[in-house]
């Protein structure tokens, strides 16, 4: 008997990268579980990708900044035992820098792109480890590693998702729990006009299909890291292997040597 596929729950997957996930997971075969706000987007992407596909896809209207839609889709991920994959990608950008964001803009954020991606993530987690398998994917971005070229509060959510997605892996890889951070650069999607800024100014843009399809190439080698754009993966490895070197020199019973009085 053949085991069927994973029902895939995809947030903000109503355009951009969370749509693009949608139509590739369609394509190979997947049961979809859409989320975000605008429920008539996400209905004719349903439409066309069940057509198209042969698969079945629920559409839940849902703002994830809003307590009582995000408790709904704990829910689903609780009890629905055919998802087996969540990617956690609805998320925004700042709009302006820290100094002009009131603080209902910098919470809201927060909670997008740092509470949600958290709860839900802390939703489906017992019940893949019961389970013995599962998969989260979480959309962070290369402003994680580089706030120099971020405005606002965005690079510092984003460093967040990256931070829990290693610690996902590191606690929960070996009991068949996988979590990829997915780091795109720049894409060419509506993130860029929703926070006030024109895409077509900058250089070096990826378009949407070309990262998902990179992303799910780290996906299927089970990558904890992905980052599309990057030439030299060697890059990525010696920056990490020099914060690991420096994680046996932090436990001293005593302050460095710099630091101390004269
Ligand atoms: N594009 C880039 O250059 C880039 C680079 C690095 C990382 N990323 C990350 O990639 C992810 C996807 O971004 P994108 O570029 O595809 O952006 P996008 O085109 O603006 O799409 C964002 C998606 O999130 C949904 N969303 C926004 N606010 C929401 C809310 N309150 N509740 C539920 N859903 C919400 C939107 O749907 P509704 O409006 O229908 O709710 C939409 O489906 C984000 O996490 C972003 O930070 C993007």
């Amino acid at each position: 008997m053949t085991k069927s596929l994973p029902t895939v729950l995809i947030t903000g997957a109503s355009t951009g990268i969370g749509a693009t996930y949608a139509e590739r997971f369609a394509r190979r075969g997947h049961d979809l579980v859409l989320v975000a706000r605008d429920e008539a987007r996400m209905n004719a992407l349903a439409d066309r990708l069940r057509q198209e596909n042969g698969v079945a896809v629920d559409v839940l209207k849902a703002d994830l900044t809003a307590s009582e839609d995000l408790l709904r889709i704990e829910a689903r991920l609780r009890e629905d035992a055919k998802i087996g994959i969540l990617v956690n990608n609805a998320g925004a950008a700042s709009r302006g820098s820290f100094a002009d964001q009131d603080s209902e803009a910098l919470d809201k954020l927060i909670r997008l792109n740092v509470t949600a991606v958290t709860r839900l993530a802390g939703a489906v987690t017992p019940r893949f480890l019961a389970a013995g398998g599962g998969s989260i994917i979480n959309i962070a971005s290369v402003v994680a590693l580089a706030p120099e070229i971020s405005l606002g509060i965005y690079a510092a959510t984003k460093a967040f998702v990256l931070t829990l997605s290693q610690t996902l892996q590191v606690e929960f890889g070996a009991r068949g729990l996988y979590t990829q951070a997915v780091l795109p650069a720049a894409t060419r999607t509506e993130i860029w006009e929703r926070s006030g800024r024109d895409v077509n100014a900058l250089e070096g843009v990826m378009e949407v299909g070309e990262l998902v399809d990179a992303a799910l190439v780290g996906f299927d080698r089970r990558e904890a890291i992905t980052i599309p754009p990057l030439p030299d993966a060697g890059q990525w490895e010696a920056f990490d292997a020099a914060r690991r070197a420096m994680l046996p020199n932090f436990r001293q019973e005593h302050a460095a040597e710099r630091y101390r009085a004269a």
